[in-house]
């Protein structure tokens, strides 16, 4: 790990993942032991890992799937869900010499079937409104966005946690800034409180790690994972911001890093404070989730369109 002038042997950096996992944590105040996470897994090497780190720090984790109904030549979504299930399946993998055993309790996996419950898959939907027609990936986020909050709210869980790694944080905000956009930049934050009625507290324990990082912790813990990319993912402006960000590191490693941090510390010290404007928001009259439209919300309005 250049950046962190760091070379650690396989024993040891399945230790270093936890204690640094720990150390953000509490750093920001995430959550603490008699929490209920639900953490988010999409069946790859980020999410399946944070929910295996936090089982081995001892912390309440349970696990959410979106089942989404994308096949893309590849039955992307049902090997996502496979990838999951045989994490569970393998969890109790014993770690040589280690302080971070894995529990001796059976953590859930809840399965939400979009197509299932909403009666359509997002390939389908994507393609009769004009928001994912083009693209399917912002119909998706929005509904896994909405679906992760109410599955966190009606299952009574304290703390939604994402994988999201330092990497898909980085692309997030340099391309937030090359547009400065104020309000997602001032949004953009490693805890989102439950500041409003009806919304969730989300986490990101692992933004402060490299995607190589949490590559090289599923390897040497042997947690199978899917390595496609969502196939609707390809060409994509993060993508290829990544690309960028990654040679910059490799000419300075800790870039990357370094870019986030003084970032964090910029927001904290209110340099996006005044786009930070109140705005109201009412319960969806359908969901009751909070919505900044009258009537329905962005995720009921899309099904509301069914033909
Ligand atoms: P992405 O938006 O695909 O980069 O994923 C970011 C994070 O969202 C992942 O690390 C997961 O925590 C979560 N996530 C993505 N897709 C799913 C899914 N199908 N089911 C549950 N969680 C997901
Ligand atoms: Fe949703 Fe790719 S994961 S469009
Ligand atoms: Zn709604």
């Amino acid at each position: 790990m250049r950046q962190h002038k760091l070379a650690l042997c396989g024993e040891h950096f399945l230790e270093w993942v936890p204690e640094q996992t720990q150390r953000f944590i509490e750093k920001y105040k995430m959550f603490t032991p008699s929490d209920r996470i639900l953490v988010a897994v999409s069946g790859g090497k980020d999410s399946l890992s944070l929910w295996d780190v936090l089982l081995r720090l001892g912390y309440r984790a349970d696990g959410m799937y979106i089942g989404l109904g994308i096949d893309g030549g590849v039955d992307y979504s049902t090997q996502s869900h496979e990838m999951c299930v045989r994490f569970l399946s393998n969890l109790q993998s014993p770690i040589p010499n280690t302080q971070y055993p894995i529990p001796n309790w059976q953590p859930t996996l809840h399965v939400v079937d979009i197509a299932k419950i909403y009666g359509e898959t997002i390939p389908q939907v994507a393609a009769r409104t004009a928001r994912g027609r083009d693209k399917p990936c912002s119909v998706c986020g929005l509904a896994k966005r909405h679906i992760m909050n109410r599955m966190a709210r009606d299952g009574g869980y304290d703390v939604l946690a994402t994988g999201h790694n330092l990497d898909d944080e980085v692309a997030v905000l340099f391309g937030n800034t090359l547009t400065w956009n104020g309000s997602y930049l001032v949004r953009q934050a490693p805890v989102l409180p439950a500041d409003k009625p009806g919304l969730a507290r989300k986490v990101k324990p692992f933004c402060r790690l490299y995607e190589r990082e949490t590559a090289a912790y599923a390897l040497v813990r042997g947690i199978d994972y899917i390595y496609d990319e969502c196939p609707f993912a390809e060409g994509s402006t993060s993508i290829a911001h990544k690309e960028i960000l990654n040679q910059m590191e490799k000419d300075s490693p800790g870039v990357k890093l370094q870019f986030y941090l003084n970032f964090l510390r910029a927001r904290e010290e209110g340099l996006f404070a005044e786009q930070a404007t109140y705005v109201e928001l009412n319960a969806c009259e359908k969901c009751g989730q909070p919505t900044s439209a009258p009537g329905l919300c962005a995720f009921c309005r899309l099904w509301e369109k069914r033909s």
